[in-house]
């Protein structure tokens, strides 16, 4: 069982009209990262976030921009979003055309690279991409929106990736993102992930909530 949980609410669930208020708030409640869903209307079927909004939020908060990227094609807007100010990229091997590209781009931009597996994405995608990443996030609902229910398979895949990660020794994070409330986050936490994604379950009961919901999603 990983050691320190991290919690990344996703801002898809926030206000949109005080969205830098919103971030503002959840990084004085003690998130650990912002999750931020960046969705084209192509790659999924919603559109959310573009650079514009990552580089007007990036002033309402210190700590790391952990930026989900549901778009494709996504290689021509690596540099946008790095220039915005995002610490994390995260990319769908389905974006195409070439996932170990991907990776070296965001490498070279001196970001920190994570790779998201769909809940029909074999883990076995990770094997030839293990050793060039900082994070891999499983998505535990199909990807698009907030607010949908856990697909507790992918518990197995967190399972197997947990050892995949371990046996290679390299300092990665293991993230889950779609249907995290306080009573998947221990079943997450538990088969081995260890940065929670939490929409629905952060931004519920408005702002005085923020605090104690990311302390119990936590396991606190
Ligand atoms: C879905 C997004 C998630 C989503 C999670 O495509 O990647 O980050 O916002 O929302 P909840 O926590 O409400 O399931
Ligand atoms: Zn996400």
């Amino acid at each position: 069982m990983a050691s320190s949980v991290r919690i990344a609410p996703s801002i898809l669930s926030a206000d949109f009209a005080r969205l830098g208020e919103e971030v503002r708030a959840i990084d004085e409640a003690g998130c650990d990262w912002v999750h931020i869903d960046v969705m084209d209307g192509h790659f999924v079927p919603n559109i959310t976030i573009g650079p514009m909004v990552v580089k007007a939020l990036r002033p309402h908060t210190t700590k790391p921009m952990d930026v989900h990227l549901m778009i494709s094609p996504v290689d021509t807007y690596l540099d946008a979003f790095a220039a915005a100010g995002a610490d994390i990229l995260t990319v769908h091997p389905e974006a195409g055309p070439h996932i170990h590209r991907t990776v070296q781009h965001i490498k070279s931009l001196g970001k920190l690279a994570g790779v998201v597996l769909n809940p029909g994405t074999p883990a076995k995608m990770l094997d030839y991409l293990i050793d060039d990443i900082d994070l891999v996030l499983v998505m535990s609902v199909n990807p698009g929106f907030g607010g949908q229910s856990f697909i507790t398979s992918q518990l197995r895949k967190i399972e197997a990736i947990r050892k995949m990660i371990d046996k290679s020794g390299r300092d990665i994070r293991l993230q889950v993102d779609g249907g995290i409330d306080f009573e998947t986050a221990p079943q997450a936490i538990a088969a081995g992930a260890d940065v929670l994604v939490a929409g629905t379950a952060t931004f519920k009961g408005g702002p005085s909530a923020y605090a104690d919901n990311i302390r119990r999603l936590r396991g606190g």
